[in-house]
């Protein structure tokens, strides 16, 4: 049996933020990221929509990039101080994504992370429900089941899924990712395509899906770069917007496969950001999936192109990411050395990620560090 479980409220486009001043309940903790929500006016936007409609508003600010098991239990501890019957996640897949787990364990104090790990999700919504709101258009955390929550100690980063966790409002406003810098923009919108090109070609594709995933692919191609080089156009953002909702929500049912396994372990060793770590890993993860499935094959006629793995390099090159982890800066990726030192450990560790269950072709830890090493280089994999 087959299950699309999605927000059971999807407001969309040019004014959709204004649907908060229509939640009803008392209190709202807006939970969000660093500063750029703050910096641009959606923070004190969103606070006086919620006050219109007659709730009291808190925010919880300074979720990080990947976040982490420590931010979780200091949002949980914020929100049983202020009891709040609606959270409010406003920003990118980190504080959506960590504003789902703060949920759950303000709804189950006693509860730890790897109890939450181990046992799976509880019943929620005995004291709020959880409205998102995203500034990415890239991880879709505001439609899907999931949220990735980095341990710090051991460097990894653990998706944790469940329909518990759907959101109940996804508010879907292109005003918001209009003011993404150009990195950002080219890194989420990578991350869209890598989840759309995992939910056709998983072993738990299924018709619906496909038709969400092809169509945001499509979308992507021909609208990233325009949001890449035409940050202000508005319709743009929108046509994004739409398609990281869209992949998200063939995604949240597909799951993905082994693109996610391998960015969510260099992520958690290295902090490469997760839609740049993706953007690399497309072409290679897709080569090699190509010998098992024949939706690779669909894609590219739906798209009518002959090597779906070349137009993402050419896609890539257009938004300035690099083909190789190799010539990616800031993460201590130049260097061989530390990089060969823990890959043992991280093709092991993504084998044993939830998403390689679904990807279409049989991995083992040693495929996964071949995988890594031509990735790593930029060497095409040819068989
Ligand atoms: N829940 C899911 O289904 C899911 C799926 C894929 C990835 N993820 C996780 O989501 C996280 C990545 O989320 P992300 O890619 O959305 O980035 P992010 O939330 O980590 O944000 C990246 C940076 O962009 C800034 N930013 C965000 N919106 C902005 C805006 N509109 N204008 C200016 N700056 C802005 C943030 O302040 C931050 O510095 C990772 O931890 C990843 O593992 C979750
Ligand atoms: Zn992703």
């Amino acid at each position: 049996m087959g299950n699309l479980k999605i927000p059971g409220d999807i407001v969309f486009g040019k004014d959709s933020f204004s649907h908060l001043s229509t939640l009803e309940g008392k209190k709202a903790l807006i939970v969000t990221g660093g500063s750029s929500m703050q910096r641009f006016g959606f923070l004190d936007l969103a606070k006086k929509y919620l006050e219109d409609g007659g709730f009291e508003v808190e925010i919880f600010d300074g979720v990080e990039e990947n976040p982490s098991v420590d931010t979780v239990l200091k949002g949980k501890d914020a929100m049983l101080k202020f009891e709040p019957d609606w959270i409010v996640a406003i920003g990118g897949g980190s504080p959506m994504d960590a504003a789902k787990v703060m949920w759950v364990m303000y709804e189950y104090p006693e509860v730890t992370f790897d109890e939450l790990l181990n046992n799976g999700i509880p019943k929620l919504r005995n004291k709020a429900k959880l409205a998102c709101i995203p500034s990415t258009s890239g991880t879709a955390s505001e439609i899907t089941a999931f949220s990735v929550i980095t341990d710090t100690k051991n460097h990894i980063k653990y998706p944790l899924a469940s329909p518990e966790m759907v959101a109940d409002v996804a508010i879907i406003d292109p005003i918001l990712p209009e003011k993404m810098p150009k990195h950002i923009t080219a890194n989420t919108g990578m991350d869209v395509l890598a989840h759309a090109t995992e939910a056709i070609v998983s072993t738990a594709a299924n018709d619906y899906t496909d038709a969400l995933a092809i169509q945001a692919i499509k979308l992507v191609f021909e609208y990233l770069p325009l949001a890449y080089n035409e940050p202000d156009n508005l319709g743009v953002r929108e046509k994004m917007h739409n398609a990281s909702a869209m992949a998200g929500m063939a995604f949240t049912s597909a799951s993905l496969g082994i693109i996610h396994s391998l960015a969510h372990k260099i992520g958690g060793m290295f902090g490469v950001t997760h839609g740049l770590a993706n953007a690399i890993l497309l072409p290679y993860v897709v080569q090699f999936n190509s010998k098992a499935t024949n939706k690779v094959n669909w894609i590219e006629e739906e798209l009518g192109i002959l090597d779906f793995p070349s137009a993402i390099k050419a896609l890539n090159e257009e938004l300035n990411i690099p083909l190789s982890f190799k010539e990616t800066k800031g993460f201590g990726l130049e260097d061989d050395k530390k990089f060969n030192e823990v890959l043992d450990e991280m093709s092991k560790n993504a084998q044993e990620d939830p998403c390689t269950l679904t990807n279409p072709r049989q991995t083992t830890p040693e495929i996964l560090k071949m995988i890594y090493q031509h990735a790593y280089k930029g060497q095409d994999i040819v068989d």
